[in-house]
């Protein structure tokens, strides 16, 4: 039967069944399984084969997908970017697409010389369809400003994942694996000279790992090319003395900059 639900509505509802201590499923309608037992005790009584309290339905395997291969697959067939936005759109293995309003592809400039890669969309994102457009993608704006850089001419926004994670929690390390395929094909297509990795979950699709505040400021190499790991905006919001560090490594970015000429 066709739900007249919308995605949302359905899930807050489970969402509350669940809060409820709900934690099992079991039919649309009640069993009684007092009467069932009760009919099967006299079933024995009077000789008769047992009642059968369920019929199970036949277990018909379901085919295994590799969402990791078919990742692989759709990035490497984008011949640009309009491709692999039109792949990722069609990408179906990602369970949070089902619950965003929009992918949140990119934003800036495809020439830029540096690409930023953060973490994943939130809430203004989510509506805007642009990466970095909330509190933290506007402190990011002023951090670029403040070393002459600019969506507008000089740099490359995008995620390591597309869709918004719901509640904003932290991306699973199985989502970062299939959607990983898609952004090293992206960081292939804009060819950047520099990376900045942004926060744990860059540090986690990118680098192999985490601790940010360990990692941030070292240089590394990404995909053949410079990247430099850096405390994420929405961090530094809520601990202004990391501000410090930041202003460092935006320093680090800038004289690697122009070392590039
Ligand atoms: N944080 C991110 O990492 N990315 C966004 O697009 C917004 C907030």
């Amino acid at each position: 039967m066709e739900s007249a639900l919308d995605w949302h509505t359905a899930r807050a509802l489970l969402e509350w069944q669940i809060e409820m201590g709900v934690d099992e499923t079991i039919s649309d309608t009640p069993v009684d399984r007092f009467a069932l037992w009760a009919a099967e005790q006299a079933g024995a009584a009077a000789g008769a084969a047992p009642v059968a309290t369920a019929v199970a339905a036949p277990v018909v395997a379901a085919p295994r997908v590799d969402a990791v291969a078919e990742a692989r697959a759709a990035a490497a067939a984008a011949l640009d970017l309009a491709g692999l936005r039109a792949a990722l759109e069609a990408y179906p293995h990602c369970e949070l697409r089902r619950g965003a309003r929009r992918l949140v592809f990119a934003d800036g400039t495809p020439e830029a010389q540096v690409m930023i890669v953060g973490e994943a969309p939130g809430r203004d994102e989510d509506i805007e369809g642009r990466p970095f457009v909330g509190r933290a993608g506007q402190l990011l704006d002023r951090m670029l400003a403040a070393i002459g850089l600019s969506r507008a001419d000089s740099v490359y926004i995008t995620n390591v994942i597309p869709w918004r994670p719901p509640q904003n929690r932290d991306p699973k390390p199985e989502e970062i694996a299939m959607l990983q395929p898609f952004l090293q094909r992206h960081i292939a297509l804009v060819d950047p000279d520099l990376l900045i990795v942004m926060g744990n979950t860059s540090c986690q699709a990118l680098l192999g790992k985490r601790g940010i505040l360990r990692l941030r400021g070292i240089w590394a190499e990404v995909a053949d090319r410079p990247a430099l790991p850096m405390t994420h905006p929405a961090y530094l919001l809520r601990n202004p003395a990391a501000k410090r560090e930041a202003w460092a490594d935006l320093l680090s970015l800038k004289a690697r900059l122009r070392a590039l000429g």
